[in-house]
């Protein structure tokens, strides 16, 4: 049955569905095919990232042993709490920039004796009217192990970016040595080990620097490709497989810079394919904003909009540079990885040291939605994606202050898509009449994504209309509904959001839903994210 026949006969079939049926019609189709399985969700595309940026480190993750506010060895608990909440993959560190200006050196040994350092952010408009503090003058109190003990409290795996513009191959292996090596086996095992930890840390991810076109080296593609070979010859990995990750294009809607990805790409091949064998993943980053970065609170109908469909440009970037590395990677050894990605507007700063911060509303959140959707729809070709930032920082989590702390909406969407980690994506194929928005543009009516967890079927849906509802009938493609349960993040005001005075304004809602058969009816709500847990009978 071609899908316009169906919309228009599966309305008798709905009439025997489940959830808040509507006495208008659908117009809107989400058809789950259950036997057309895309690739393993890997739990790393719901990945994290932290700096040593504004107030995410300093404040955000680490406020000091002594310190009144709840914290596990100095790193604050609530955050603790609430990653493992979200079974959070893979935390990403130091940077961003500031890995190309950081000494891991820095922030081994006694906390006391490190020294204190200009950090790489100092010269930023904004912080230059701070007062002085851990923010522009780097006391290195929180290091590799401190990072490490992080990762460890959040059940999260590390990944750590190496400095490529102002270190050498030789600091970068004796970094992989602190880190990897055995226990009580070299000098730098030893310091670890002074460092709370005598076991390895095993770290398997490693950034091979940071926007190495700009701030990590300004170096043109090939320069880089050179670094790269540098970086990761015969570096001792301890027994422990080493995932070298290769530093990308910054793409834009506008231009996404696969001139980078196939510069680079050459010149690695044109030396050897086999080097192929050392490139774990390629990384690519995207921040979506709108025109002139707006205010993150105050949007017409119009600019929601914009952002959600600049925000849907993901989806072709990772195509588009997907594509590109097959024209050289044969054997599709590597992997995309998206180690930076978000909504980016103007700063409206908790405070003056707080660097590209704002209050994220409803608008982040499908953002955030839409944009899972679409790594689970890539599933096959992405390793990992990182979330910018975790914490005070552009698509953030949550807030802090002091020892108040929030969860943003962009959190209660991660929260909601863990249950897609390690499933088996599906395809989905979504079908409702298109928005129409600001001079001729468009975007989709309704999307998606779904994922199989043995006998358990979780679809997310984003409806991006900023007033209306979209009445949709889910069918499933290759099995039958059993039992359901919905949540559904939403609220009446499309600019509504979390803040210290208003913490719940924004949260999901659970609650069962009626299921029967293989074509149900569902309304998905205004500005909404809808998650759907299926057994299958
Ligand atoms: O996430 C903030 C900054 O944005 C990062 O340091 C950099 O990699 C990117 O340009």
């Amino acid at each position: 049955m071609r899908r316009r026949e169906f919309l228009s006969t599966t309305l008798a079939v709905a009439a025997a569905g489940w959830g808040p049926r509507s006495a208008r019609a659908s117009n809107g189709l989400v058809e789950i095919l259950i036997d057309e399985p895309i690739g393993t969700i890997a739990p790393e595309l719901q990945g994290h990232f932290t700096e040593h940026i504004g107030e995410v480190v300093y404040n955000g993750i680490w406020v000091g042993e002594n310190s009144t506010i709840p914290n596990v060895g100095g790193i604050r608990k609530a955050l603790v709490d609430r990653m493992r909440q979200l079974h959070a993959p893979v935390i990403r560190w130091p940077g961003g920039c500031f890995a190309d200006s950081y000494n891991w050196r820095d922030g081994v040994g006694p906390r006391t004796a490190r020294p204190v350092r200009t950090n790489f952010w100092d010269n930023d408009p904004q912080l230059c009217q701070a007062p002085d503090g851990p923010q522009k003058y780097d006391p290195n109190t929180f290091g590799t192990a401190e990072f490490m003990r992080f990762c460890q409290l959040c059940g999260a795996q590390p990944y750590v970016a190496a400095n490529v513009r102002s270190l050498t191959p030789h600091d970068f292996d004796e970094w992989v040595e602190y880190c990897n090596s055995p226990a009580g086996s070299t000098t730098l095992a030893q310091l670890r080990a002074g460092d709370g930890s005598r076991d390895p840390f095993n770290v398997h991810y490693w950034g091979i620097g940071n926007e190495s076109w700009g701030c990590g080296g300004d170096f043109r593609p090939e320069e880089y490709a050179v670094e790269f070979r540098r970086f990761t010859s015969w570096v001792p990995d301890y027994g422990q497989k080493l995932g070298f990750i290769g530093s990308g294009p910054g793409a834009e809607a506008s231009d996404p810079q696969v001139s980078w990805t196939r510069g680079f790409l050459e010149s690695l091949v044109g030396r050897s394919a086999h080097l192929f064998d050392r490139l774990y993943g390629f990384s690519i980053h995207y921040y979506c904003g709108t025109t002139g970065k707006g205010d993150s609170l105050e949007y017409t109908a119009d600019e929601w909009y914009e952002m959600l469909g600049q925000a849907d440009v993901m989806d072709r970037l990772v195509a588009q540079h997907w594509m590109a590395m097959g024209d050289y990677d044969k054997e599709r050894k590597a992997k995309l990885v998206v180690d930076e990605w978000g909504a980016w507007h103007r700063t409206t700063p908790l405070g003056p040291a707080y660097l590209f911060n704002y209050v994220p509303s409803l608008r982040d959140a499908l953002v955030t939605a839409l944009t899972l959707d679409i790594f689970n729809r890539h599933a096959e070709k992405l390793a990992m994606c990182n979330v910018a930032q975790l914490v005070n920082n552009i698509n953030t989590l949550f807030l802090t202050m002091d020892d108040r702390f929030v969860a943003t909406t962009v959190f209660h969407v991660f929260d909601m898509y863990k249950s897609h980690q390690g499933g088996r994506s599906l395809r989905v194929v979504c079908d409702a009449p298109e928005i129409s928005y600001g001079a001729g543009k468009r975007l989709w009516g309704i999307a998606g994504s779904a994922s199989m967890h043995g006998n358990s079927l979780v679809v997310t849906v984003v409806n991006p209309h900023a007033s209306e509802p979209r009445v949709a009938d889910i069918a499933l493609r290759g099995g039958e509904a059993k039992s359901a349960q919905v949540t559904v993040l939403t609220a009446p005001d499309i600019h509504a959001h979390n803040d210290f005075d208003h913490p719940e304004s924004v949260a999901p809602k659970t609650e069962p839903a009626s299921v029967s058969g293989a074509s149900l009816t569902w309304t998905f709500p205004p500005a909404s994210v809808t998650k759907l847990e299926i057994e299958m009978a």
